[in-house]
């Protein structure tokens, strides 16, 4: 991949010298979704497909982005001087946002930059394609730059930090964190509510994980995040009148039961019912793959689903159907929605002589159902970030 990144490069932009080649993964989340504006914890790990980034430092002030995934190859031309979002941009306010949050923090770059882009996750389908974006540019300002000093846990701050105040989305940190830390065949236990982090080896036996696309994205979806987001800060609020927390995820599930009233309206208390469980199922899960008992993380990763969908509300029909689907096969162990919602991907446990069974039986009822195929993939840990 590097070579091909450097010859498209000097097809597009000329000249070969100084251009370093980078890589940032997407991500898919175990279980612990919507638990990381929360204070709660998140179980996810890094792909090993991503983005990649050819880029060289100019001596203006310009900045040139051109994305191999596009057809019409045009490079999209800016200024450091012009760090603005607008629509006009379109995915170019990805890398304007990474490069406007290291100016925030006082890191200013001091020279333009042309920057090559590729990136081999679906479209839209809820595996991180923007925080791998954003991590990648933050590895690419950092080492170009020379800013030294940021950590890669730093990288995954920024990349948050310019998601929501750059981009609008209010996200977590769970997708930067992901794709800056991860680790090869390891799932990354994260709590958010200060960032101490410890990797599990992800060994499942006879198992694979397995990633459904339901290729569907519905629209609104980031106003309807934000939406759970206040619907869950609302709770708390109501909740810190009674009991000294400092997040949702400071509670068990009997301090929740207990102070559930407190919460007074219904949809608020629904939404953090579910923030307070899935935390409490995530630590569960963690100690399970520990023991190696793989059925009752599968059992927990269908108590997420059922949550999300209900209490939550954060799947759709289409979605709901693979995990109904998934369920129904022999050897499937635990099938649940993962990353924002809405559409997306589902990730599934799967015994290996179960794994054909399960593409092809969900494939042909999927496409009979809902009237375009879903993707499959079985998925490869992978590292976080880096230079390649
Ligand atoms: C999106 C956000 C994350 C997280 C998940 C839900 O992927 O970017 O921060 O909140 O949704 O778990």
């Amino acid at each position: 991949m590097k070579e091909a990144m450097l010859n498209d490069f000097r097809t597009y932009f000329g000249g070969g010298e100084d251009v370093q080649v980078f890589f940032a993964p997407g991500r898919v989340n175990l279980i612990g979704e919507h638990t990381d504006y929360n204070g709660g914890h998140v179980f996810p790990c890094a792909l090993t497909i991503g983005t990649y980034a050819a880029a060289r430092k100019r001596t203006d002030n310009k900045l040139r982005f051109l994305s191999m995934n596009f057809n019409n190859k045009l490079i999209t031309e800016s200024s450091l001087d012009d760090l603005k979002p607008s629509e006009k941009a379109g995915w170019t306010n990805y890398p304007k946002g990474v490069m406007w949050a290291f100016a925030e923090r006082g890191m200013k770059m001091d020279c333009g930059l042309d920057l090559l882009i590729y990136g081999n996750i679906p479209n839209g389908s809820g595996l991180s394609s923007s925080a791998s974006l954003e991590v990648l540019t933050g590895l690419v300002i950092k080492t170009l730059y020379g800013f030294d000093k940021v950590s890669m846990a730093d990288l995954a701050l920024i990349g948050q930090y310019s998601e929501n105040n750059f981009n609008g989305c209010n996200c977590g940190i769970m997708d930067q964190f992901a794709s800056a830390m991860g680790k090869k065949d390891h799932a990354i236990f994260l709590d958010t509510s200060d960032l101490t982090y410890e990797y599990a080896p992800v060994k499942l036996d006879g198992a694979k994980i397995v990633i459904t696309n339901s290729k569907v994205k519905h629209s609104l979806v980031d106003s309807a995040y934000n939406e759970r987001r206040q619907q869950c800060e609302q709770a708390l609020n109501d909740l810190q009148a009674e009991v000294d927390i400092d997040g949702l995820g400071d509670l068990s599930e009997e301090e929740f039961e207990h102070y559930q009233n407190c919460v007074s309206d219904a949809t608020c208390r629904r939404r953090a019912k579910h923030a307070v469980y899935e935390n409490q199922r995530t630590i569960k899960a963690v100690k399970a793959l520990k023991n190696g008992d793989i059925k009752l993380l599968g059992e927990l990763m269908n108590q997420s689903h059922n949550s999300l969908r209900d209490d939550y509300e954060v799947s759709c029909d289409e979605v709901d159907f693979l995990v109904d689907e998934a369920r129904k096969i022999d050897g499937v162990i635990g099938s649940r929605i993962t990353g924002g919602g809405f559409g997306g991907c589902t990730v599934s446990i799967v015994e290996d002589k179960a794994v054909e069974e399960f593409q092809k039986v969900i494939g042909k009822n999927y496409a009979a159902k809902v009237g375009h195929e879903a993707e499959f993939y079985v998925v490869e840990i992978g590292d976080g970030a880096h230079a390649l």
